[in-house]
């Protein structure tokens, strides 16, 4: 196992597709492009395309959804002395700070127009200027991007530059979902544990059973989702069996166990926490369940020739229609409730695809 393998877990194929990808373009300096759903690892490919790239200088990221418009242009290029209120002392930017390094633009789908011809620029010449400054400064940096968007949308839509979008579309690296690499699971189940804060006693065992739940599940917020539920699991299960129905019924979807042992041993584990509990990523983000992602299709016609969208689309509706009706034992305003239609509605597509209400 190489470097690379520790940082980027996951021997299936499109992993191993994905770690080739990198080995080949990160000694270079062809700007990279990484694409794909969130929570699949593009910051980590960015760690692994600077780790392996030799470079002796910096990773510096940037987060162009997280900062501000109107100060990012002064985080990336810096800024001179009195270039405007506030900025008291000439400051580099990150591109300066990445001279030498590799300069890790994610989100950059949401920076702003203006800022994006300002980076075209950048990009062409090699040079930039300070926010206030009149002089080019020379700077050396490696480029990867990041987007979690479909950028090809966003030029339609006239708010990406095509020609940006060609400069930093050299290299492109896809990141798989989990859902299509869930081989790997096990093996990221026992990383994560294994690099963890909790010592070995008080960690849960998942049954081959409860491996199998989690690999058939979608994981719509993939290996970050995955993440949390491993967090789940420690206070749920500490130093237990983690059986495929515990996946199901207290995992996958937050209920607390049943038998009274279990109750009393998910308070103790809950007063516990302390209320700055130091979570890693967003535990919100579970409660809202992004969809399954359209973008899964994006490749559709470069395997297939064609697809019967409207027998497709009514296929979904079938499967999802058949199965909220046996979750909620044929009830059908429970049911209607669960898929957020109107009551008349979901009979009236009854009605029309046929299907008959489970007998309770
Ligand atoms: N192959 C992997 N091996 C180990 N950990 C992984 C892997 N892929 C992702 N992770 C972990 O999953 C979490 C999410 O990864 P990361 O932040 O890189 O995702 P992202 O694609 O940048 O997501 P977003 O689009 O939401 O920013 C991190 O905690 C990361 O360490
Ligand atoms: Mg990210």
């Amino acid at each position: 196992m190489g470097v690379l393998d520790n940082l980027l877990v996951g021997q299936s194929a499109p992993m191993r597709e994905v770690k080739r990808l990198i080995e080949l373009a990160a000694p270079s300096t062809t700007t990279i492009l990484v694409q794909g759903e969130t929570g699949t690892g593009k910051e980590l490919v960015a760690q692994a395309v600077h780790n392996l790239s030799g470079r002796k200088g910096k990773l510096v990221s940037v987060n162009c959804s997280a900062i501000p418009a109107e100060l990012l242009e002064s985080e990336l290029f810096g800024h001179e002395k009195g270039a405007f209120t506030g900025a008291e002392k000439t400051r580099a930017g990150r591109f300066e700070m990445a001279s030498g390094g590799t300069l890790f633009l994610d989100e950059i789908g949401d920076m702003p127009l203006a800022l994006q011809s300002k980076l075209l620029r950048a990009l062409e010449n090699r040079k930039i200027q300070r926010v206030g400054g009149g002089v080019d400064v020379d700077v050396d940096f490696r480029l990867v991007c990041a987007t979690h968007q479909n950028i090809e949308a966003d030029i339609e839509a006239g708010k990406f530059r095509a020609d940006l979008f060609y400069r930093i579309n050299v290299f492109p690296i896809t990141m798989p979902a989990l859902a299509s690499r869930a081989v790997d699971i096990p093996a990221l189940l026992a990383a994560m544990l294994k690099s963890g804060k909790s010592n070995h006693a008080d960690q849960p065992v998942f049954t081959e059973g409860a491996h199998a739940e989690m690999m058939r599940y979608p994981w719509p917020g993939n290996v970050r989702e995955l993440r949390n539920l491993l967090e789940r699991a420690c206070l749920l299960f500490p130093g237990r069996q983690i059986e495929q129905a515990d996946v199901r019924n207290n995992l996958l979807r937050i209920k607390v166990p049943e038998p009274v042992e279990e109750q009393e041993a998910l308070w103790a584990a809950t007063t516990n926490l302390a209320p700055e509990s130091e979570t890693p990523d967003n535990i919100s983000e579970v409660s809202e369940v992004p969809l399954p992602h359209p973008s899964h299709y994006q490749e559709w016609f470069s395997f297939f020739d064609n697809i019967d969208l409207r027998r497709h689309l009514q296929d979904v509706e079938i499967v999802l229609i058949e199965a909220a009706l046996k979750k909620s034992d044929g009830m059908i305003s429970a049911a209607a409730d669960s898929l957020k239609l109107r009551r008349t509605t979901l009979i009236e597509k009854m009605k029309k695809f046929m299907i008959e209400k489970p007998a309770n």
